[in-house]
C-alpha cells in the first residue's frame, strides 16, 4: 500500500520506518522543516533504539520519502496515518487543534485526488468526543458520507518510547474502530506478518481502550508505590513482596476483579483496606490512591441509589449478599443501599436465594441486626411477588435463567441491573450498570 504518515514524532517516525519496512511505500509529512528533512537523509528525528538503522535502509531502498506538502503526499495514498501530538488544554483537557487542522488537510486532498478511495486511521490518543469531531469534519468537507470516497478508523497507538520499534513488532493488540467497510479491509493489509490479537470494534470502543489502559497503567504504577512506601513503613522489601504478588496470575493479574460491576463489600476488603489505611497514617506513608478507594467505592453506592430516583418509588431488591452464592451481608454494598432507601423513606423488599435471617450467625447475624434491624420484615422468599410489589428492581445477584423466565414483568416497572444479566437485556425500561 501507500501510505502517507502525518506527524513525524514519536510515533510517526517509528511508523514510517517500520512500515516501510514491512514492504509499503511510505511518505512522512511534518510541518516542522527540520524533521522532515532528517527523515529524507535517512536520519532519526528522534531518540529510539533500532530506529536510525531502520530509517537509513528504508531511504536508501526508495520506500520512504518525506514532505512538507500534505496534499502531494496523499495524491494516489491509500491510507493516511495520523500521528499528529494531542497535548492537552489548560483544563486538561484533549487538544484536538493539530487533528482538526490535519483532517481538514486531508478532505481538501481527496476533493482534489484522483477519486482513489482513501482509509485515514487516527492513531493519536483523543476522546471519543474528538473522533466524532474528526469524522465529521471529514465528511463536511469533502461532502461525503464516510465510506464512499473516505473513510475513518480510530486505531490507538500502544508503543512504549524506549521500546518502540520492538512493540510495533510485538504489539501487545492491535485495535480498530473503522466506521466503513472499505477501511476495514484495508486495515487487514496494514501489518503483513506482524502476530498480536486483533480487535474490529466501533471508534468508540477503540477510542476508549486506549483511556482504559493508559489509566490501568498509571493505576499499576501507583499501588506497587503505594504498596512500596507502606512496605518500607515496616521495614519490608517491597520488591519481595510484590514479586509474589505478580506470580499470582488467578487472582492478581489476571482478568479477575476488572469488569465493571457494583462497589466491592464483604467481610474482608473493606476491613483489610482500612488496616492498611490505619497503618499508612501511623507510618505517615500517605496512600491518597487507596484512601482514595474507599470513597470511590462510597460514590458507587451512592450513584445507585440517586438512579433509583426521587418520586419514592417502591424498591426491589434481589440480592443482598456481598456477593452471589453466599449469605454473607457483612459490608454488603447492597445493605448500604437499603439503608439509604429506608432511610428516605422507600418501601423495600428483598428477595436473595441463600438469606434467612432464622439461619444468620456469629458476626453476619450482628451486622444483620445492627445495619437493617427490620431485615425480616422486608425478605421475602418469593421472587415473583417482590417484582410485582415493586417499581424499581435493582439486580445484585444474577439467579438463573429459569428464575428469570417465571418473572411476570409489567412495562412501568424499570430495572437497574448491576451484574448484567443478559436474560433482563430485553426489558422495556432497563438499565444496564455501565453498559
Ligand atoms: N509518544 C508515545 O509514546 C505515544 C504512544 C502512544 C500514543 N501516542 C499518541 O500519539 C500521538 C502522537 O504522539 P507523539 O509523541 O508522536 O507526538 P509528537 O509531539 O512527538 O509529534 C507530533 C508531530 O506532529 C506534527 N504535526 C502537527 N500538526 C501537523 C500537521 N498538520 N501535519 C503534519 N504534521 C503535524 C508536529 O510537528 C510533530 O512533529 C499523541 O496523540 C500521543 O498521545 C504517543
Amino acid at each position: 500500500m501507500k501510505i502517507c504518515v502525518l506527524g513525524l514524532g514519536y510515533v510517526g517516525a517509528v511508523s514510517c520506518g517500520c512500515l516501510a519496512a514491512l514492504g509499503h511505500t511510505v511518505v512522512g509529512v511534518d510541518i516542522a522543516k527540520p524533521k522532515v528533512d532528517r527523515i529524507k537523509r535517512g536520519e532519526s528525528p528522534i531518540i529510539e533504539e533500532g530506529l536510525a538503522e531502520i530509517l537509513r535502509k528504508a531511504v536508501d531502498e526508495g520506500r520512504l520519502s518525506a514532505t512538507t506538502d500534505t496534499n502531494a503526499a496523499l495524491q494516489d495514498a491509500d491510507m493516511a496515518l495520523v500521528c499528529v501530538g494531542t497535548p492537552s488544554t489548560p483544563t486538561g483537557g484533549v487538544n484536538s487543534i493539530y487533528l482538526e487542522r490535519v483532517c481538514e488537510q486531508i478532505a481538501d486532498a481527496v476533493k482534489t485526488n484522483t477519486g482513489k478511495f482513501l482509509a485515514v486511521l487516527n492513531r493519536s490518543t483523543s476522546l471519543p468526543h474528538v473522533h466524532r469531531k474528526l469524522q465529521e469534519i471529514l465528511e463536511q468537507h469533502t461532502g461525503e458520507k464516510l465510506g464512499t470516497n473516505v473513510g475513518y478508523v480510530c486505531h490507538p497507538e500502544f508503543l512504549r518510547e524506549g521500546a518502540a520499534v520492538y512493540d510495533f513488532y510485538n504489539p501487545p493488540k492491535i485495535v480498530y474502530g473503522a466506521t466503513d467497510p472499505k477501511s476495514e479491509e484495508l486495515c487487514t493489509q496494514l501489518y503483513p506478518g506482524i502476530e498480536a490479537e486483533t480487535f474490529f470494534v466501533s471508534p468508540d470502543i477503540a477510542a476508549m481502550v486506549k483511556y482504559a489502559d493508559n489509566c490501568f497503567h498509571a493505576v499499576k504504577v501507583t499501588f506497587g508505590n503505594e504498596i512500596g512506601m507502606l512496605c518500607k513503613g515496616f521495614d519490608i522489601d517491597g520488591h519481595a513482596v510484590m514479586d509474589i504478588f505478580c506470580a499470582d496470575h488467578k487472582l492478581n493479574i489476571s482478568p479477575k476483579y476488572l469488569k465493571p460491576g457494583f462497589a466491592f463489600g464483604g467481610s474482608c476488603l473493606p476491613k483489610d483496606l482500612r488496616a492498611v489505611l490505619d497503618a499508612s497514617r501511623d507510618l505517615a506513608a500517605p496512600m491518597p490512591m487507596l484512601s482514595g478507594t474507599m470513597k470511590s467505592n462510597v460514590v458507587q453506592v451512592e450513584s445507585v441509589f440517586k438512579r433509583i430516583g426521587s418520586d419514592r418509588p417502591k424498591l426491589g431488591v434481589i440480592g443482598l449478599a456481598f456477593k452471589e452464592g453466599t449469605d454473607d451481608i457483612r459490608e454488603s454494598p447492597m445493605v448500604t443501599l437499603v439503608e439509604l432507601a429506608t432511610g428516605k423513606g422507600l418501601p423495600v423488599h428483598i428477595y436473595d436465594q441463600h438469606l434467612a435471617v432464622q439461619a444468620l450467625v456469629g458476626a453476619n447475624k450482628s451486622f444483620a441486626l445492627q445495619s437493617i434491624p427490620h431485615l425480616a420484615n422486608l425478605l421475602s422468599d418469593d421472587l415473583d411477588g417482590v417484582i410485582k410489589d415493586s417499581d424499581v428492581i435493582v439486580v445484585a445477584h444474577r439467579l438463573t435463567p429459569e428464575a428469570w423466565a417465571s418473572v411476570q414483568w409489567r412495562d412501568d416497572q424499570r430495572i437497574i441491573d448491576l451484574v448484567n444479566v443478559e436474560a433482563l437485556h430485553n426489558q422495556p425500561n432497563y438499565d444496564g450498570l455501565y453498559w
